[in-house]
């Protein structure tokens, strides 16, 4: 059956400008390509998670503009449910400047709307978390409002996964209230995480190495992702977050669900943009099947 997810997070526009070579201090180099394209950590993983199956809810903002009201209506054609998408009146929709070279992407985020996701924003509409399976947050929103859902999830005993991206210290009310959490090996080296109880919260991404794990034994396990041609990395990070909820949502063993977010990590490197190639069940099916038969 399909979990119930319910994304809190941000909602961006991508200006994405595609360039051989990122300029140096002070000067000027000409460009490849640009395009806007759909994106916010929290926006990509709660397409990511539809297009897997899942029922998807998302509390975010945006502002009152045209990227705004483009980002909400594919929000409701990628089929998330936006009844917890509202917009703010004196601030602009959430912005990411991408640049995207051949060795790596850059990113700078102007949050506008996205800092309006407030605790009393989220208490309003704390009804679509209570029916949640399972709830996902990043740090692409106050880190209040991420102290405020990780203790509601806690106590109501929704299982809730924190993206820690992008990097940032986590007070230990943070720490303790989460039930997973998934840092790559960066964000991991800005966390407090020494405590035996915090190292089985942590499912950490390591790019090409795959994803380590501690197993119901207390030991460590990594296990590798898969090789395939790189178009964008942009967002992979947000599909492998999405499908871990999916697949633990539908009660998979951790072992199982980070093979599955591998996969679906994998296909959506293949196309560019943070939202392409995001796929269906089927496609991370398929591809699992005839990764296990080459193998
Ligand atoms: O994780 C990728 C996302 O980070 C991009 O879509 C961009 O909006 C930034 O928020
Ligand atoms: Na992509």
């Amino acid at each position: 059956s399909n979990p119930i997810i319910t994304v809190i997070g941000s909602i961006n526009m991508d200006m994405v400008t595609t360039t051989v070579r990122v300029p140096e201090q002070g000067e000027t180099v000409m460009g490849e390509c640009f395009r806007t394209m759909p994106g916010g950590k929290g926006a990509n993983q709660a397409v990511a998670a539809a297009r897997l199956g899942a029922e998807v809810h998302m509390i975010g903002r945006i502002g009152e503009d045209s990227f705004g009201k483009e980002l909400q209506s594919h929000l409701k054609k990628q089929n998330v449910n936006v009844d917890g998408v509202e917009p703010v009146t004196d601030n602009h929709t959430g912005v990411a400047t991408i640049l995207l070279s051949e060795r790596d992407n850059r990113i700078i985020v102007s949050a506008g709307a996205n800092d309006d996701v407030t605790p009393d924003y989220v208490k309003r509409h704390s009804a679509i978390i209570d029916r949640s399976d399972m709830v996902i947050v990043q740090l692409e929103i106050p880190i209040e409002t991420v102290e405020c859902v990780t203790g509601y999830c806690y106590e109501k005993g929704i299982p809730i996964i924190l993206n820690p991206a992008p990097a940032h210290p986590l007070p230990p009310a943070i720490l303790d209230a989460v039930t997973y959490l998934t840092p790559n090996e960066k964000e991991r080296d800005e966390l407090e995480i020494d405590r035996v109880t915090y190292k089985k919260k942590l499912i950490i991404t390591l790019g090409e190495k795959g994803v380590s794990y501690m197993t119901d034994e207390q030991v460590e396990e990594v296990i590798p992702g898969y090789k395939v041609e790189v178009v964008d990395t942009t967002g992979a990070g947000d599909t492998f977050n999405a499908a871990l909820a999916v697949a633990l949502g539908r009660q998979k063993k951790m072992k199982e669900a980070i093979q599955y977010a591998n996969a679906a990590a994998a296909l959506s490197v293949q196309q560019f943009g943070a939202q392409g190639g995001m796929p269906t069940d089927d496609e991370v099916r398929d591809f699992l099947e005839k990764r296990t038969h080459a193998e």
